[in-house]
């Protein structure tokens, strides 16, 4: 990141704390070990001075939680280290160290964890709890200025449609299976053309469907207002096992039609989500929130509707420490805390358990 960047919360902060504060903030959940800082100004602007974030790759496969967790131990001094010296601080003038204590993978979010926890009680300063899930929708929200917006949260591990109601995030509809970026890891990976997942920023599945023209008709699952992609994903394995071998252009036919089924499920039951809670705004979070063509269909849907649509840009779409330091600071002007010895991991914590009280 270079240079700070500067927004207004999108919403009035309570009167609890009027002075300026910096909040250091650790993601570890899953394949990301990062760290954020933020300085908050005691109104409404929040300055994002650090956003470091070192991703672990898997050599092949997909992530193996232990190998990641000890690829964060060995990134985690220097992570930290790098974000200090971006915001131009010592560790001593941080005011508080917030953390994603989950949902993610446990061993990953313990190195997190024990950072913080270490950090908080050695320091004596303040430490704070952040769900990752509601950090994924806030930093969306800050960046875009959208205040009360449908959110559809895509990414390798969470595929949902949430909107705020009485101080929570409600779920509108969520796979009741495989996520979303999963469906398309795993398979891009079992046909042999992943990782790496993403390159040049198009994800592999993209690059595939280049190759192809046709649509071939694939398992659509929609469940109520939830999906269903495990279907999708075992009959376009198939598909390619049998056909896509010999033939790159079939193999191309095959992303393209499994990409445009999972899109135009998601767009069914975020478009009957809008319907439902008349929000006046889409905005797109998560790993997922910069694809291209995702977004086209998106703005298409948006446009029908008359009501606005942003997705959160790379910066802040995939995992980052900036968004838990933001929604750790958050947590904080609100009086949530925690003590280190009761920080737990809690690696299914859902979004909707989490109390939200800026939310209306
Ligand atoms: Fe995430």
């Amino acid at each position: 990141m270079s240079g700070s960047l500067s927004y207004i919360i999108p919403f009035e902060p309570p009167p609890l704390l009027r002075e300026r504060i910096t909040v250091l903030g650790i993601e570890s959940t899953s394949h990301t070990f990062g760290v954020g800082i933020v300085e908050y100004d005691g109104g409404r602007r929040v300055s994002i001075l650090a956003n470091v974030n070192k991703r672990y790759v898997p050599a092949k496969g997909g992530i193996h939680p232990r190998e990641a967790s000890i690829t964060h131990m060995r990134n985690s001094k220097e992570a930290i280290e790098e974000a200090l010296a971006q915001a131009g601080l010592k560790i001593k003038e941080i005011h508080s160290i917030a953390v994603a204590l989950g949902p993610g993978l446990g061993p990953c979010i313990r190195v997190g964890a024990t950072i913080a926890r270490f950090l908080s009680s050695r320091l004596g300063k303040p430490l704070i709890p952040v769900n990752h899930a509601v950090a994924h929708v806030e930093i969306g929200k800050l960046v875009s200025g959208l205040s009360d917006p449908l959110v559809v949260y895509v990414s390798g591990g969470n595929t949902m449609i949430l909107a705020g109601r009485e101080k929570s995030y409600r779920v509108y509809g969520e796979t009741l299976d495989i996520p979303l970026g999963n469906l398309f890891d795993t398979f891009t990976r079992e046909i042999g053309i992943a990782p790496p997942y993403v390159v040049g920023g198009k994800h592999a599945l993209d690059l595939c469907s280049e190759w192809g023209s046709e649509f071939i008709p694939l398992p659509y699952v929609v469940k109520g207002n939830d999906l269903s992609f495990s279907g999708l994903l075992t009959a376009a394995l198939q598909l390619a096992r049998r056909e896509g071998r010999v033939d790159k252009k079939r193999l191309g036919d095959i992303c393209l039609s499994l990409r445009e089924t999972a899109f135009n499920m998601l767009v069914e039951v975020a478009e009957r989500a809008l319907l439902t809670t008349e929000k006046k705004s889409i905005l797109l979070v998560g790993g997922v929130a910069s694809n291209t063509y995702l977004n086209r269909k998106f703005e298409l849907m948006a446009g029908e509707h008359n009501v606005v649509y942003k997705a959160t840009p790379q910066e802040f779409s995939g995992d980052n420490g900036a968004m838990i330091a933001y929604t750790g600071l958050l947590n904080f002007i609100h009086g949530i805390v925690v003590e280190p010895s009761k920080a737990y991991v809690r690696q299914r914590w859902r979004v909707d358990e989490v109390e939200v009280p800026w939310v209306r």
